[in-house]
């Protein structure tokens, strides 16, 4: 659904665009999402994706292990070749993760390259500091999901005081902050309404002072 709804609204893609993907888990009729990570069910989520958005190659497929709660260490190796097969096959041109640890990140990078990885972070939710770490250090690309806290919106007497010094919203202030977070931070904040996202893309410009920065890290430390 979602992809046709991509492929209608932008269709033909512009040559500059990047159309990020996610496989590793279906829809159950209550409309959870239920792992699914056996070869099979990869080829078929990747024939899919492909179909519904009208493309021959998929620029970038992540593997969402939805392994990041208690952080299992559990192998991604089986799920991880199968998308390397389809990528040597030019069905896609790059390869990333969601939802991964550290150790399961390097288990993927043996298999093949990864140029992005994306993880649940935010100002409040900062377990996975030590990823953002790796991927900086290895050049992948951090994308925040729930960069504004998702269905927990992000709440702090701190961060509204900053955000009111600096005459940015808090969610601009929770973006900039990110984005500066790291040299390979990226954002991906979700919304249904015009003016948030020009405030959201506008969080680009957003200079934090180093002494913001420092309240700022004290939320989630
Ligand atoms: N890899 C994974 O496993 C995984 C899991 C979850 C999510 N994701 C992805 O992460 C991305 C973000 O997730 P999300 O949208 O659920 O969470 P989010 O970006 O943290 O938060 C979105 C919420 O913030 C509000 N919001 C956005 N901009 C705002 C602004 N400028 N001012 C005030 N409120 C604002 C939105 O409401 P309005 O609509 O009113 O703006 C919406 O309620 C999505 O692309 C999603 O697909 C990935």
């Amino acid at each position: 659904m979602v992809n046709e709804i991509i492929k209608e609204a932008l269709h033909p893609y512009p040559a500059d665009l990047v159309l990020v993907t996610k496989v590793g888990a279906r829809r159950g009729d209550d409309a959870s999402w239920i792992p699914d990570l056996s070869p099979n069910a990869l080829r078929a989520q990747v024939h899919d994706n492909l179909e519904h958005l009208g493309l021959e190659v998929l620029d970038v497929v992540n593997l969402r292990s939805m392994a990041h709660e208690g952080h299992s260490e559990e192998s991604i190796a089986e799920s991880f070749t199968a998308l390397a097969e389809l990528q040597q096959q030019g069905l896609i041109k790059h390869l990333g993760l969601s939802s991964v640890t550290i150790p399961q990140i390097r288990e993927a990078q043996a298999i093949a390259p990864i140029v992005t990885i994306q993880n649940l972070y935010n100002l409040v939710n900062r377990d996975d500091d030590d990823v953002v770490e790796y991927a900086a250090e290895n050049n992948i690309a951090f994308a925040s999901f729930f960069p504004l806290g998702g269905f927990t919106p992000l709440q702090s007497e701190t961060l509204a005081k900053v955000a009111a010094r600096l005459d940015a919203t808090p969610q601009q202030v929770a973006l900039a902050w990110l984005l500066q977070r790291s040299a390979t931070s990226v954002v991906i904040p979700g919304t249904s309404s015009l003016a948030h996202l020009r405030e959201n893309i506008a969080a680009r410009d957003l200079v934090l002072p180093a002494d913001a920065v420092t309240e700022l890290d004290s939320i989630g430390a």
